[in-house]
């Protein structure tokens, strides 16, 4: 029998759950459990879901067999679902799931404690009640980087989107809590700190954005900043310029595109054309050099019509992403989107989702292939056993290959690359 009580959480979906899920680990180990290693072991199992697709909701359901399972052997463990499925579904989703306890949505997670002391079954899906981490030890699952909210919810309303409707509206932590959780991390020997906000160029704290970066950029002991995710239409030259004024902020930024065809970035709500956002992408590469980008592409958007798709295959092979995440369209709860009546054929959306995929796989070899020979700094992420990872500033992980001397987690240096493969780099340390 163990003494101190056990919590199991699973987390799925975005680096925004992930750090929730940090959050709600830390009220728990202030409540006095402890981590169990697998849900049968848990006097609490806790699932921090994501609604963003189908498909990410089908993993979340999926497990809920296996819950019922351990909920009608140990009928004394509680069953709480976080996160964007409970906001979106609210108590719809105890009907028929007798075996759920709790929900609780991404901007309550400060009320789990009290939840979990309320009697059976209970909610907690109120509006604007975000929770502040200056006040609970948060549980990092790391050592070196660490991931700190500057701000929270979405206003933009893009049309194919749900997390408006999850994370509510957008509203940015003030500067000071942002500068002492960031303070407070370089001091426990974190080297890398990423920002997050569903739309980081919308910050307004004290200062704008730019300024945030300039202020974390003077934080002794801190290596590397980044920042997910940027929005095309609010990223400014001011932006670019304190990007290569700062010496800490990476070369790396993630700006989704979404879609090569202006059309239906029209109809996505996106408020910028390609042109606009390709003109962005070229003043970006020219100020800032060895400079990465990534993106976001969904495929079979409403009425998207094969020139509408070669459009995007063009802009990935125009712009030469570094790397992109693409997805098949998947109509969403309450999105305008959603109720167009020219949804896509699933098998057409699948063809194209092939295609982009494709056309990535040969750029994103030819800029690995670019890389070889060359020297790159390096964090060290993780030096277990053989293993040793590292991180260039571009985002690159790099798997070391040769070094003389023990590599320490959160140690920086330099790697010469001396192989790359489709999808991975290898490096040797100088
Ligand atoms: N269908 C497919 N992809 C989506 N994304 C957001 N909503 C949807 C949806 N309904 C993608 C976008 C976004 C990324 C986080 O997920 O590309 O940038
Ligand atoms: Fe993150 Fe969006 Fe998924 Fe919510 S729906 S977990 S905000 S990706």
């Amino acid at each position: 029998m163990k003494e101190k009580k056990q919590y199991y959480l699973h987390t799925f979906g975005c680096q925004m759950n992930a750090h929730d899920s940090e959050k709600m680990a830390g009220i728990l180990k202030g409540e006095g459990y402890e981590r169990a290693g697998n849900p049968e072991e848990a006097d609490l199992i806790i699932y921090n879901t994501c609604s963003i697709r189908q498909k990410a909701e089908q993993k979340f359901y999926s497990h809920l067999g296996r819950v019922n399972v351990i909920k009608r052997k140990r009928p004394d463990i509680k069953i709480v679902v976080a996160g964007c499925i409970a906001q979106q579904e609210g108590k719809n989703l105890f009907n028929g799931r007798p075996y759920l306890d709790a929900l609780i949505g991404p901007r309550n997670i400060s009320k789990l404690s009290s939840l979990l002391d309320s009697p059976f079954p209970v909610t907690a899906l109120e509006e604007n009640n975000i929770f502040e981490s200056n006040k609970i030890a948060v549980e990092r699952n790391g050592r070196v980087k660490a991931l700190i909210n500057i701000m929270y919810g979405c206003n933009n309303y893009c049309s194919y989107c749900i997390v408006p409707y999850t994370r509510g509206r957008e509203k940015s932590r003030s500067l000071n809590k942002i500068l002492s959780e960031a303070t407070a991390l370089a001091e426990d020997g974190y080297k890398e700190v990423t920002l997050l906000g569903q739309n980081v160029n919308s910050y307004r704290g004290e200062c704008s954005f730019p300024e945030l970066l300039k202020h974390l950029d003077k934080i002794p002991g801190l290596e590397r900043i980044r920042f997910i995710t940027s929005h095309p239409k609010d990223f400014n030259d001011e932006l670019i310029d304190a990007v290569t004024e700062t010496g800490k902020v990476c070369e790396h930024i993630h700006l989704p595109l979404q879609s090569g065809s202006s059309r239906i970035l029209n109809l996505m709500n996106r408020k910028y054309t390609y042109s606009e956002y390709l003109d962005k992408v070229n003043r970006l590469c020219k100020s800032i050099p060895h400079l990465s980008i990534t993106t976001d592409i969904i495929t079979g958007f409403p009425s998207e019509t094969s020139d509408d798709h070669q459009a995007t295959v063009k802009a990935l092979k125009e712009i030469e992403f570094d790397g992109i995440f693409a997805f098949k369209y998947s109509p969403r709860p309450n999105t305008a989107a959603s109720a167009m009546n020219t949804q896509v054929d699933e098998d057409i959306k699948s063809e194209r989702l092939a295609e982009i995929l494709a056309v990535q796989d040969v750029i994103t070899e030819a800029k690995n292939k670019e890389l070889q020979g060359k020297t790159v700094e390096l964090l060290i992420e993780e030096s277990g056993g053989s293993v040793c990872i590292g991180r260039t500033r571009t985002n690159k992980i790099v798997t070391i290959s040769s070094y003389k001397k023990p590599l320490i987690e959160g140690t920086v240096l330099n790697a010469e690359i001396t192989r790359s493969l489709k999808h991975s780099l290898e490096g040797s340390v100088l």
